[in-house]
């Protein structure tokens, strides 16, 4: 088993990411840190509670809050991807009668680092919201971040187009100080970016063929998160749905999924059209990139983590 700590933003992809970790039996997760992204901390708090009560986890993990801010900058919240609560609109209720989760009286810049003390070079970070809760860890105790084996990334658009600018990624626009922190730490880390997850995606053929089929709570979670209807065969307005963060999870689960190169990296953090684009630079390479997914074995790893349950 590995042991994990996952901090994400939760949003729709944010949430099938979790539900792929807990599918998995490679993955321990130890704790779940939330950070100010797609919606407000507060909505990605709950949310984190309301995936839980939806997986019901044998092991409850640790939970904190964390950043409900970026370090500069304005916050952008990604309603019109994930929905006015982040979910899009799926309804599952909060148990708070069992113990799915057990509240950290610490914030995640400090139980971050705490954790990975606790596991010095076991436990991975996966990291799948704006890297503003890493940042801080690092500035309030880098020794500590330091013992994380591993931290995995999702963000980026290296060499291809960005989602959020032509050049920039969601998570990096939305804190580019805090990327620059995390990518310039020196502890080891492999980058999901956009050149990868844009190959991973639900199509209607997937839900009709694989998905609708399991009818357990999680596959109706996933049709109502991301607004699956097979009379228009479209995800509300959408053809897809990319499976972003899920891969930065699979990835965690088995990295032989990737082909990564080492390059070097730099964020951009003057303010004007390149703002929050990560470019490569001659210098030593120290970030491990994915730049190629094998696209059938992800999706083949993510519905079986569906089919778990009932
Ligand atoms: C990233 O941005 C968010 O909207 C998704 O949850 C994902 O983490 C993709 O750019
Ligand atoms: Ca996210």
């Amino acid at each position: 088993m590995k042991r994990v700590v996952i901090d994400c933003d939760v949003g729709v992809d944010d949430a099938m990411a979790l539900i792929l970790a807990y599918g998995s039996q490679e993955l321990e997760i130890k704790a779940i840190t939330g950070v100010n992204g797609n919606v407000p901390l507060n909505q990605v708090f709950e949310n984190i509670q309301k995936i839980l009560s939806l997986i019901r986890p044998f092991y409850p993990p640790l939970i904190a809050k964390g950043a409900d801010k970026p370090l500069t900058g304005e916050t952008l919240y990604a309603h019109s991807v994930h929905g006015i609560d982040g979910l899009g609109g799926a309804d599952i209720p909060i148990n708070e009668t069992e113990r799915f989760w057990e509240t950290s009286p610490l914030k995640a810049s400090e139980l971050l680092p705490t954790m990975a003390r606790q596991f010095p070079k076991e436990l991975m970070l996966i990291a799948t919201g704006p890297l503003t809760n890493l940042a801080l860890g690092i500035q309030r105790d880098f020794e500590g971040m330091k013992n994380f084996k591993e931290i995995i990334i999702m963000g980026g658009a290296i060499r291809t187009r960005g989602n959020t600018t032509p050049y920039a990624e969601f998570n990096i626009y939305s804190d580019p100080l805090a990327a620059r922190i995390v990518l310039e730490s020196g502890i080891p880390i492999t980058l999901v970016p956009l050149d990868v997850t844009h190959q991973v995606f639900l199509t209607s053929d997937l839900m009709e063929q694989k998905i609708k089929p399991l009818q357990n709570l999680l596959s109706n979670f996933i049709i109502q998160a991301t607004g699956y209807e097979s009379l228009s065969r479209k995800f509300r307005n959408r053809e897809t749905i990319f499976l972003h963060d899920p891969l930065a999870v699979g990835v965690a689960i088995d990295p032989t999924l990737v082909r990564t190169e080492n390059l070097s990296l730099e964020v951009e953090l003057q303010r004007g059209e390149y703002y929050g684009r990560i470019k490569e630079r001659a210098a030593d390479a120290k970030i491990n990139v994915c730049l190629e997914v094998d696209r059938k074995r992800f999706l083949e790893l993510f519905i079986s983590s569906l089919r778990k349950r009932t």
